[in-house]
């Protein structure tokens, strides 16, 4: 059935944003032990836990707005944890793995942020007023993660230099 209403598509891309918060419940795990700042590793568990609620959100949120989430999996995702995946494989363990991996977190972090960015918009055009302030808590928290990468980024080249 093709998507024609804005209704549709939201219900689409929260269905989309459920499977890649589910992905990085999985993905996070693997991202804390290959770090070797135990700075960067505890923010990678802090965003697991960060993660669990935000999927549990989404099911809050579904509930509360009467929707039905769609079994699919979210493909854009998948294709950034994969590219995560492969740095782990390739990257020795050490600062230069530590550099990838805040690299491949934060364009997981960007695509959620666009993710949340978009459903909030929809969210406030289709008048669910209850899905708003669940969908910016969530977002809030994906651009404090960001945030937080960009600083131990920023640490890490200050330390490389040295
Ligand atoms: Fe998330
Ligand atoms: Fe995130």
């Amino acid at each position: 059935m093709p998507i024609k209403a804005v209704h549709e598509l939201f219900i689409h891309e929260l269905s989309d944003t459920y499977s890649a918060e589910k992905q990085m419940t999985r993905s996070l795990p693997k991202m804390a032990k290959h770090a070797t700042d135990p700075e960067l590793a505890a923010a990678f568990e802090a965003h697991l836990e960060e993660t669990r609620g935000q999927v549990a959100r989404i099911e809050e949120l579904a509930e509360a707005a009467g929707l039905k989430l769609k079994r699919i999996k979210c493909e854009g995702m998948a294709g950034l944890i994969e590219e995560a995946t492969s740095m782990m494989d390739q990257v020795e363990e050490g600062p230069v793995l530590d550099a990838a991996l805040i690299g491949a977190a934060q364009k997981a972090e960007h695509y959620e942020i666009a993710s949340y960015t978009s459903l909030i918009l929809m969210a406030k055009k289709l008048g669910l007023a209850q899905a708003v302030p669940l969908l910016q808590a969530t977002l809030k928290e994906e651009q404090a993660t960001d945030q937080k990468l960009s600083v131990l980024a920023e640490a890490q080249q200050i330390e490389q230099a040295a």
